[in-house]
C-alpha cells in the first residue's frame, strides 16, 4: 500500500474485485479502447454521454474517419460537424466538441492538457468525462461518476435519496474517490462502466454473477429493486408546433435554427404557432403563394425536459417570387434534404414524404 495514499480494505476489496473481473468478463474491443489517444477516448465519452453503445459504434467510426485528430477538428465548419453528429441527438455535444478542438489549438498548442483540472476547463467536460479521460489517456487516479456508477454505489453501499440531489451526489463523488485503486486505472474504470451496462442493470441485476456480491449492501438487505432512488416525478409539460413543408416539385425548404438553444445549427422547417394560418405566413414570411395540402399525422419528439408535438403542414407552391429568396433557407430536393444536419423528426418527417 502507498502511504500517501491509504486506502481502507473495503475499498482495496471493491477495486481489485472489479479489476480482476474486468480483466476476464469485462468489454476489450469496442472500438476506442486499446487507445491512449486522449482525442479518439474523449470524442468516444462525448458521444456515449446520452447514447447507447450500440447506437454509437457507427457514428465514432464515421466521425473519427472524417475528423482523425483534433486539428481537422478544429478547422471543420460547424455545419459538417453537426453532420456528422446529425441523428445522434444532444447537439450541444457537437457544438462543444467542435469548440473545445478550437480551444486545443488555440491554448493548448493543439496538444490535449494533461492536467485534470485544465482537461475540466474545456466545453463539455464535466468531472466525470474529464476523469474517464485522464484514467484511459493519462493513467490518472480520478474516478468516474456517471448514471451506471451512481447505480452500483447506491446498491452496494445502501445509499438512499435520490442520486441526482446536491447532497446525495456529494456523497457519492467522495465515496468514490476513496474506492480509486492505486493502480490498474484502465481496467478499473472501464470495469465501473461495464458492471453498470452488463451486471448492476437498472432493472433485474445479475447479482449471482456480481463480483462484488460478497460485500454488497443491498443484495444482503433485498434492496436492489428499491435502489437507487427514483427522482421525485414532476410531470413533463408536452408543446406543440406546426412545421411547414414548404414544396416545389421535388424541392422543400429547410431554415436554419439560431446556433444555440434546441437543435442549435441544424437546418429545420420553417415553424409557426398555433394561432397563425399557414398559406399566410408562407406569402408574409417567404413572399410564397401556396396551397394547402392535408396536415400530415403529427410526430411526438421526447426531449430531456418536455415533449414537442410536431404537425407538419405540407404546402405546395403555386407562385414563387424572385423576392422570396431569404437568409437561412434553402431549397432542397427531398433526396438531399435528408442527407443534410437535420433533427430526427425533421428526417422522419421527410422520409415519410419519400414513401
Ligand atoms: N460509456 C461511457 N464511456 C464508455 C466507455 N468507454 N465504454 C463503454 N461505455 C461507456
Ligand atoms: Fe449490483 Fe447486485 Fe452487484 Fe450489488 S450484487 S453491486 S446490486 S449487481
Amino acid at each position: 500500500m502507498i502511504k500517501d495514499k491509504p486506502q481502507n480494505s473495503t475499498a482495496s476489496d471493491f477495486s481489485s474485485r472489479l479489476i480482476a473481473w474486468q480483466k476476464i468478463h469485462g468489454r476489450h474491443d469496442l472500438p476506442w479502447q486499446n487507445t491512449q489517444d486522449p482525442y479518439a477516448i474523449w470524442v468516444s465519452e462525448i458521444m456515449l454521454q446520452q447514447t447507447q453503445v450500440a447506437a454509437v459504434i457507427a457514428y465514432y467510426a464515421r466521425f473519427m474517419a472524417r475528423f482523425p485528430n483534433i486539428a481537422t477538428l478544429a478547422q471543420a465548419s460547424q455545419e459538417e460537424v453537426l453532420q456528422h453528429w446529425s441523428g445522434l441527438g444532444y447537439y450541444s455535444r457537437a457544438r462543444n466538441l467542435h469548440n473545445a478542438a478550437q480551444t486545443i489549438m488555440d491554448e493548448f498548442d493543439g496538444q490535449f492538457p494533461e492536467d485534470f483540472e485544465k482537461i475540466q476547463t474545456l466545453s463539455g467536460i464535466g468531472r466525470s468525462t474529464a476523469a474517464a479521460i485522464a484514467s484511459f489517456a493519462f493513467q490518472q487516479n480520478q474516478t468516474i461518476l456517471d448514471g451506471n456508477v451512481k447505480r452500483v454505489l447506491a446498491r452496494h453501499f445502501l445509499i438512499e435519496g435520490w442520486t441526482g440531489s446536491p447532497k446525495i451526489e456529494k456523497a457519492l463523488w467522495a465515496l468514490a474517490e476513496t474506492l480509486v485503486p492505486d493502480q490498474e486505472m484502465i481496467a478499473y474504470t472501464q470495469g465501473l462502466m461495464d458492471l453498470g451496462a452488463t451486471i448492476c442493470t437498472r432493472s433485474k441485476p445479475k447479482c449471482e454473477l456480481c463480483p462484488l456480491n460478497v460485500h454488497c449492501m443491498a443484495l444482503a438487505k433485498n434492496q436492489t429493486k428499491a435502489l437507487p432512488t427514483p427522482k421525485p416525478r414532476k410531470a413533463i409539460p408536452q408543446k406543440q408546433t406546426t412545421m411547414l413543408l414548404l414544396l416545389n416539385g421535388n424541392e422543400v425548404m429547410l431554415e436554419k435554427r439560431p446556433p444555440t438553444g434546441i437543435w442549435g445549427g441544424l437546418w429545420s422547417l420553417p415553424e409557426i404557432s398555433m394561432q397563425e394560418i399557414p398559406s399566410e405566413v408562407a406569402m408574409q414570411r417567404f413572399g410564397l403563394e401556396v396551397e394547402s395540402d392535408e396536415p400530415l399525422p403529427s410526430i411526438l419528439h421526447t426531449f430531456t425536459h418536455f415533449k414537442l408535438e410536431i404537425l407538419p403542414q405540407p404546402l405546395q407552391v403555386i407562385h414563387r417570387s424572385l423576392q422570396a429568396i431569404r437568409p437561412n433557407t434553402i431549397w432542397l430536393n427531398v433526396e438531399d434534404a435528408i442527407g443534410a444536419a437535420l433533427p430526427t423528426p425533421v428526417r422522419n418527417i421527410l422520409l415519410n414524404l419519400q414513401r
